[in-house]
């Protein structure tokens, strides 16, 4: 399912997604700079199979997904997934597909606002995340809003000639800084 608008602080905003935005993902994850630790760089990315992930995303109830907003543009997704509603437990995970606005504290909002709705709205009892280690920048996101590390998975995988350790992060109400 797609989450409601949640208006957030530096222009910064989540909204449900479109169709439209579904078509941008398929774009930005073929760029080297966006896709260095994350998401596919070959696939069928065709509007016909993006169609289809819209529709499975906006009915699938044990996601939910939002459009990133930074001053009007759309510039990534954000969301929950695998939520298991017993449990009360789901992946998280952030994708800013504008490159070009990398270190504005984009994803350090998203994040906020995406912690605060799982704690607030969705009464989870926890959320977690596998990051690459070397992405810094997504660790601190997801750290500001009171990620803990859990583990560590060393050489989890091959990417671009190289191994990656990943970075098993958890978060709790009890974590989360900002309790607006
Ligand atoms: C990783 C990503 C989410 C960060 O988004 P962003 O909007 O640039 O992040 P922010 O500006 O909110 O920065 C968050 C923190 O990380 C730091 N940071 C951001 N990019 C960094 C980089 N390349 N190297 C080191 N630190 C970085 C910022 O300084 C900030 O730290 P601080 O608040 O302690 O000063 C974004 O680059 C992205 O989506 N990349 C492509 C997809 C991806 O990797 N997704 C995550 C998969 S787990």
């Amino acid at each position: 399912m797609f989450g409601p608008r949640i208006e957030g602080r530096t222009g910064v905003s989540l909204i449900p997604p479109t169709l439209e935005h579904f078509n941008l993902h398929a774009r930005w994850m073929m760029e080297p700079e966006v896709g260095r630790f994350w998401g596919p760089r070959f696939g069928d990315v065709t509007p016909e199979r993006q169609e289809e992930r819209f529709k499975k995303a906006g009915t699938d109830q044990t996601q939910i997904q939002w459009t990133i907003v930074y001053e009007k543009q759309p510039v990534g997704f954000t969301g929950i997934f695998d939520i298991n509603w017993v449990n009360r437990d789901g992946e998280s995970g952030i994708f800013i597909g504008r490159h070009d606005l990398y270190g504005r504290g984009i994803a350090s909002e998203a994040v906020r606002l995406r912690t605060s709705f799982a704690w607030n709205e969705l009464r989870l009892h926890r959320v977690h995340n596998w990051i690459a280690h070397a992405n810094r920048g997504s660790r601190r996101a997801n750290e500001k809003s009171g990620y803990r590390q859990m583990g560590l998975f060393k050489r989890s995988y091959f990417r671009s000639g190289e191994w990656y350790d990943e970075w098993l992060g958890e978060a709790f109400p009890e974590t989360f800084p900002d309790k607006v």
